[in-house]
């Protein structure tokens, strides 16, 4: 399924859909037509929505002042404003309301209390898409049970989407449900990556998985918000993706959605599970399966190693 066949779908199916609340309603007595399959998202899911959205509306907020906003760089090209830390503490504030037990690491405010239910947070994946005016950027929230990735909402500001899943419930984008896509392997396959610009040394290793992978691939995307291209190969516009070094927050939403819809997550030597070395590769079980191959040559021996 790519974006426009689920469009088509939706009318499709909208001449046997019934009336329900909408799955993430604004507001409680707000009804939309939704594909009668659809199961109601877990509480913990809804409260991750709410602290998304809050966070999207600060996001917003200071968008047309981005101009005005303290830029302090945390480390060589990682930078932080006011709006990502406004952002996070208001995910913290409706995240400790609802579960005070639990941890909390974000990006910016490192780790909160102790507990072995973490949630993990990233109140503004695309910093420098957003300081400059370029309309890409997220709000991404994982939640994490003993090691094991239960929960992911990833939240664009922008145009609304919602990209949600729970561990054995499915992946939706709002109130649709997504599917990764069925590409056998490289060949047409559009890919996402992001460029490792904290981590220059890793730069020939980069343009070499690139060229590998350009050699059968149909084409590749570097979209600066890492969340969203994870959310966006749980909905069928991206077919694949991979890049080095993700951080924890970058990518433990993403990879809930992109398994619950049917994907495959794995590193670069195709080891599954989300990778400590943030080396990562997502789409379905085959594409990854040909990237490892594809980029086995190039990736050389730091990267591999996991
Ligand atoms: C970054 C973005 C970018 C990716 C980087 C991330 P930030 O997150 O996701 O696309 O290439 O690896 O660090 O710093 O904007 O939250
Ligand atoms: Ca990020
Ligand atoms: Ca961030």
């Amino acid at each position: 399924m790519n974006g426009f066949q689920s469009a088509r779908g939706l009318q499709a199916k909208a001449k046997n859909a019934t009336l329900s609340p909408a799955r993430h309603a604004r507001a409680p007595f707000f009804f939309t037509l939704t594909d009668p399959e659809i199961t109601m998202p877990r509480p913990a899911v809804n409260v991750a929505v709410r602290a998304a959205r809050a966070a999207g509306n600060i996001i917003q907020r200071y968008m047309n002042r981005v101009d005005s906003l303290t830029v302090e760089e945390k480390s060589r090209m990682d930078f932080v404003t006011e709006v990502d830390r406004l952002a996070e503490a208001e995910i913290v504030k409706e995240l400790r309301r609802a579960f005070p037990d639990h941890a909390i690491l974000g990006e910016e405010s490192g780790q909160i209390g102790k507990s072995s239910k973490v949630w993990v947070v990233d109140p503004l994946d695309g910093t420098h898409n957003y300081l400059r005016g370029f309309p890409h950027f997220s709000v991404s929230i994982g939640f994490v049970d003993h090691g094991d990735p239960v929960h992911g909402v990833i939240y664009d500001p922008l145009r609304d989407e919602l990209f949600t899943a729970s561990k054995g419930d499915g992946a939706f984008l709002n109130d649709r449900r997504m599917r990764v896509t069925k590409r056998e392997g490289l060949s047409g396959a559009l890919l996402g990556t992001g460029f490792p610009y904290r981590q220059r040394e890793h730069l020939d290793a980069q343009l070499g998985m690139t060229r590998a992978l350009l050699q059968e691939a149909e084409d590749i995307r570097r979209t600066g918000s890492a969340a969203l291209d994870l959310a966006y190969v749980a909905a069928g516009r991206l077919d694949g993706y991979f890049e080095i070094g993700l951080k924890p927050w970058d990518m433990t939403a993403g990879c809930v959605i992109v398994r619950e819809a049917g994907g495959h997550y794995c590193d670069f030597a195709g080891r599954d599970g989300i990778p400590a070395s943030g080396n990562l590769i997502a789409g379905n079980h085959l594409l990854t399966g040909a990237m490892v191959r594809a980029i086995a040559a190039s990736a050389g021996p730091a990267l591999l190693a996991g």
